[in-house]
């Protein structure tokens, strides 16, 4: 296994292997994706195999360049007004799957949909272009737990890392892409992220209850417990008990903090690699997490937040 900065040999590489069907992992604007080609069973098999990912969870397939999406779904009206005002960048649109669509069928989970989105990293935009075809990627951790947003974290979350891993650095947003649901008569958002409500509605007008509504759809195959530390952790603490490291945030003061700002963005930015120091913090039995405001990308914090805090599967 190695990890190598980014470099045209590297991208050249990468491509090579995503080509013979392995598997690369590589930077994301949101957290490094670990990326098999989207068009073949058998890669798309490993990425499953990598992650202990239940197959009843479908894939995200990402792509170079906005007209990619004309062989693969059937883009109407919305998508072409998001499209154009968040692609490059961290909204995933799910739509109808075209019949003859040259993916695995394995990265829908047995559905007749596919959600695709259009990576606004460099590196990420680099292999696309160099490998020329559609790339599944899921966070590049086991099923379950933290995503990484460093090189280093993705050896330490997989039990067999892939032979190449690109270092791009810290991921600049910190939390997974925002999910959109475009199949569905109004719009709903699967998974919140950086993409926020309002900014959707503001592009294509009103869009189903929120994805803090408990009756909101949510997205096939997540389980309430995920993005798990070792740690049981506990929310909206103002102090550490006994036992417990705190995560501060803004007035709250911890061991660790998301921001001492109280700024979303660098709370997203900070979220899994702080997660993870307080994991690793010695002698601690529980980690305890500040209030993080629920509005904005504060949203998709918690969503993460909540997650990480539930009985574990
Ligand atoms: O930011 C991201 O989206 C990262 C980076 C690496 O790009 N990728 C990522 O991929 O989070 P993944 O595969 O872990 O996310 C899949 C999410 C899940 O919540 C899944 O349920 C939903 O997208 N999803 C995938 N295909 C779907 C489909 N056909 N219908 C509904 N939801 C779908
Ligand atoms: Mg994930």
């Amino acid at each position: 296994m190695s990890i190598a900065a980014p470099s045209p040999e590297i991208i050249a590489k990468a491509a090579g292997i995503l080509r013979e069907g392995g598997l690369v992992a590589f930077p994301t604007e949101t957290v490094y994706g670990l990326g098999g080609d989207a068009t073949q069973d058998s890669a798309v098999e490993k990425i499953y195999a990598a992650k202990g990912r239940p197959s009843f969870n479908p894939l995200i397939v990402h792509v170079g360049a906005r007209e990619w999406v004309a062989g693969l779904a059937q883009p109407d009206g919305r998508f072409d007004k998001l499209a154009r005002t968040f692609w490059p960048g961290p909204l995933t649109l799910v739509m109808h799957r075209r019949a003859d669509a040259p993916i695995s069928k394995i990265i829908s989970a047995g559905r007749d949909t596919i959600a695709i989105r259009m990576p606004d990293h460099p590196v990420a935009r680099d292999i696309l272009a160099a490998a020329k075809r559609p790339l599944a990627a899921p966070s590049a951790n086991r099923s379950g737990f933290m995503s990484p947003t460093e090189a280093a974290h993705v050896t330490s979350s997989l039990d067999a890392p892939p032979a190449l891993i690109i270092d791009g650095g810290k991921c600049r947003i910190g939390v997974e892409s925002t999910v959109l649901d475009l199949t569905l008569h109004v719009p709903a958002i699967l998974r919140p992220g950086s993409v926020t409500r309002d900014q959707i509605e503001a592009a294509i007008g009103p869009i189903a209850l929120g994805a803090d509504d408990p009756a909101a759809p949510k997205a096939p195959g997540q389980l309430a417990s995920h993005y798990a530390p070792r740690l049981p952790l506990r929310l909206n603490a103002v102090e550490a008990g006994p036992g417990e490291v705190l995560v501060g945030f803004g007035p709250v003061k911890g061991a660790f903090t998301l921001s001492a700002a109280g700024d979303l963005a660098e709370a997203a930015a900070n979220l899994f690699a702080v997660l993870r120091q307080a994991d690793n913090a010695a002698l601690y039995k529980s980690i305890a997490v500040a209030p993080i405001p629920n509005d904005g990308l504060g949203l998709a914090l918690n969503d993460r937040l909540r997650r990480a805090s539930a009985p574990r599967n």
